[in-house]
């Protein structure tokens, strides 16, 4: 495909540590200067080179407008996984989003907010953390990874563009793609999760799309090419008016 045709507007990098330093200027450049709306922030192997590089550019920043950073910032995660109580501190997104963010940072942990995904009732929480949201303002610059299915946050497939922040369960596929986290074991990746849905997604002021890795490429490919429906989750990003697609090379096969 004509790069041309791209139904979004598209940056190409040689390599992810090239796209990770871009995505990073661009979510720094938003906490800074559009500091209003939260952003909202992903999970994932896709985003590790992106929060250290991030890391790495606000350590540069004066300190002055380090500790003016610090003290605005205010992110939602898109998703985690529904977890034991005894598991909170072990598995899923919270103790990833410590190391990458809140630590190096030195953010209080309330300003990196995501759904708690130990909570007694999941579905009631997703509806607290949808809530919560909401009363934040909703998002500004939206920043998402791609699943090799399509999903966006945990909204797999089959999934419409109205659904809201729910408890979804998740596919064998995305439990195998994502059992590195789990010792190896995909039997170990839980079986529910909590994610904002594309309402809220598609609500932010601005996406950030960012896919590295040649094992994107088949996904990435449907998604330049396909037209929008529920099988490819992603795909309902064409109907937002301010989406940028960030990719390597490899990704574009
Ligand atoms: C995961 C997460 C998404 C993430 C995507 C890609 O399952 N729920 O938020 O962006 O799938 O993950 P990765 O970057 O590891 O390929």
């Amino acid at each position: 495909m004509p790069l041309g045709d791209s139904p979004f507007p598209l940056i190409v990098l040689p390599d992810r540590e090239a796209v990770a330093d871009q995505a990073a200027r661009l979510l720094l450049s938003e906490r800074r200067f559009r500091p209003e709306r939260p952003l909202g922030l992903a999970t994932g192997r896709t985003m590790v080179p992106v929060y250290r590089a991030l890391v790495g550019l606000v350590d540069q920043l004066p300190e002055a407008e380090r500790q003016r950073l610090r003290e605005r910032w205010l992110s939602f995660n898109l998703d985690d996984y529904v977890v034991e109580p005894a598991a909170r501190d072990t598995a899923g997104f919270r103790p990833e989003m410590e190391l990458a963010l809140v630590r190096p940072l030195g953010l209080d942990p309330d300003q990196v907010r995501l759904p708690r995904g130990d909570a007694a009732d999941p579905v009631a929480e997703s509806q607290r953390y949808g809530a919560e949201l909401q009363a934040a303002g909703g998002i500004g610059l939206q920043l998402l990874g791609l699943g090799l299915n399509g999903h966006v946050g945990f909204n797999e497939p089959p999934c419409g563009p109205r659904e809201g922040c729910r408890c979804v369960p998740l596919s064998d596929s995305t439990r195998r793609a994502n059992a590195t986290a789990f010792g190896g074991s995909w039997q170990a990746v839980p079986r529910r999760a909590i994610t904002l849905g594309l309402r809220e997604i598609l609500a932010a002021e601005s996406i950030l799309l960012v896919v590295t890795g040649a094992a994107k490429a088949p996904v990435l490919a449907r998604l330049l090419q396909e037209p929008p429906s529920d099988d490819l989750p992603a795909s309902w990003l064409r109907g937002h008016p301010r989406v940028t697609l960030l990719v390597d090379q490899e990704a574009l096969g």
